[in-house]
C-alpha cells in the first residue's frame, strides 16, 4: 500500500476498519498502519495465483518434493537451503514466499529489520543466533528476508543504524554457518535488488538464484482477469486483449493499483457498474514500472544474459521477453 501517497481522510479510513486510533498526525498515522501491515497475518497465496512464472514455480514443486520422506529413503541426505530471488519490483518476489510456505505446508516467518538490527554493536550478533535457534525450533519453516543486501550486505552506507561492520559480518558468519551445518528444514528465501551487494559466501549457498522480469502479455492477460475475478467482476464483460496491450511495461502491482483506481472513480458516482473505459482511463494514466526502473531493469536482465541468475518468467518468443538472437546471445526485444 502506497501510504506516503494516501490523503490523511483515506489513511485515517483505514484505521478505521481495523479500529485503530485516529490521532495524530500524518506521520503518526502511517506510522500505526505500517505497525499494523506488519502485525498482520500474511495473505495466503497458491501456486496458481502467479501468473507467468512457470519456470519457477516448476523448480519450486521440485524443491519442495525434497522435504518430503520419499526423498530421504531415496538417498537425499539434505534439505535444500534456499532461494534468492531478485527483480523488478511490485512482480510478486513476496507473493511467491508466501506461496511458497503454504504449498509446501510450513511456517512463515518474515524477518523485519528491527529483528537482526540493534542500537548496540554486540545485539546484531545475538539477535542472528536468537533467529537462527528459533527457525531451528520451529522447522519447518520458510524464513523470508526482504532485502537482504540492505540487512546483510557490504554496504555501509545509507544504513539506519551503523552498526559496526565486524559485528555485522559475524552475524553473517552465523547465518552462514547455520545455512551449513542445519538440516532441521529452514528453507531460505531472500530477496535482494542489488544482489552484487551480498557476500560471495552468502550467494554461494543459494543454488537457485531467480530473476522475476516484468509480467509478459499473456501473463498480463491472466492477471487482469484473475484480479477482475476477484473483484467479483466476469472478466469475459472486460477487453482483457486490449488491457494487456496497454499495460506493457506493468508491474502485477502497478495493474492491481490501476484496476482499483477504475473501481474507485466508478464506486464514487454512485456506485454504477465498472466498464471497460474506466479501465482503459486508469490503466492510460499509470506511470508504467518499466519506465520509473528502466535503468535498473536493464542491469538486471543483464545479469540473466551473464548467466548469474535464471529467469523466472515463461518465455515467449516474440512477445517482447527474453529471445535468443545470434550464437547464445540472449537478448531482451
Ligand atoms: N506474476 C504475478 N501474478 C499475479 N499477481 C501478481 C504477479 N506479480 C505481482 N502481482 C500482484 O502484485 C502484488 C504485489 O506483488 P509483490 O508484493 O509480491 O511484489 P514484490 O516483487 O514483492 O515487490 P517489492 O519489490 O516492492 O517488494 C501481488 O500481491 C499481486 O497482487
Ligand atoms: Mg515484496
Amino acid at each position: 500500500m502506497d501510504l506516503e501517497g494516501m490523503t490523511v481522510v483515506e489513511l485515517k479510513d483505514t484505521l478505521r476498519s481495523l479500529k485503530l486510533p485516529l490521532d495524530g498526525n500524518k506521520a503518526e498515522l502511517i506510522e500505526r498502519l505500517e505497525h499494523a501491515a506488519q502485525t498482520m497475518p500474511e495473505s495466503v497465496f497458491q501456486y496458481d495465483d502467479i501468473k507467468g512464472m512457470d519456470p519457477l514455480i516448476h523448480w519450486f514443486k521440485m524443491t519442495g518434493r525434497l522435504f518430503s520422506p520419499e526423498a530421504a529413503i531415496y538417498g537425499f541426505t539434505r534439505f535444500p537451503a534456499g532461494v534468492l530471488l531478485t527483480g523488478v519490483p511490485g512482480c510478486g518476489k513476496s507473493m511467491i514466499a508466501k506461496a511458497i510456505a503454504n504449498e509446501w505446508n510450513m511456517d512463515f516467518h518474515r524477518v523485519h529489520p528491527e529483528e537482526l538490527v540493534g542500537p548496540c554493536v554486540s545485539d546484531n550478533e545475538r539477535f542472528m543466533r536468537e533467529l537462527v535457534d528459533d527457525l531451528a525450533a520451529r522447522a519447518p519453516v520458510v524464513c523470508f528476508m526482504d532485502e537482504a543486501e540492505k540487512l546483510l550486505g557490504q554496504t555501509k552506507a545509507g544504513s539506519m543504524y551503523r552498526a559496526a561492520d565486524a559485528a555485522r559480518d559475524s552475524a553473517e558468519s552465523i547465518l552462514l554457518q547455520f545455512m551449513e551445518d542445519d538440516n532441521s528444514g529452514v528453507f531460505f528465501i531472500f530477496t535482494a535488488n542489488e544482489f552484487e551487494k551480498m557476500s560471495p559466501a552468502l550467494l554461494d549457498r543459494f543454488h537457485g538464484r531467480f530473476f522475476i522480469d516484468l509480467p509478459s502479455s499473456t501473463a498480463r492477460k491472466d492477471i487482469i482477469s484473475s484480479m477482475l475475478e476477484i473483484r467479483q467482476r466476469n472478466p469475459s464483460d472486460y477487453d482483457i486483449e486490449r488491457l494487456a496491450e496497454i499495460s506493457d511495461g506493468f508491474s502485477g502491482r502497478d495493474i492491481r493499483t490501476a484496476i482499483d483506481e477504475a473501481m474507485k472513480s466508478a464506486f464514487f458516482q454512485d456506485a454504477r457498474p465498472l466498464v471497460d473505459s474506466d479501465l482503459v482511463e486508469a490503466f492510460a494514466q499509470a506511470i508504467p514500472t518499466s519506465e520509473i526502473h528502466k535503468e535498473q531493469i536493464a542491469d538486471m536482465r543483464e545479469m540473466v544474459s551473464q548467466g548469474k541468475m535464471r529467469a523466472a518468467n515463461s518465455q515467449e518468443f516474440g512477445a517482447g521477453v527474453l529471445a535468443v538472437k545470434g550464437g547464445s546471445q540472449l537478448e531482451w526485444v
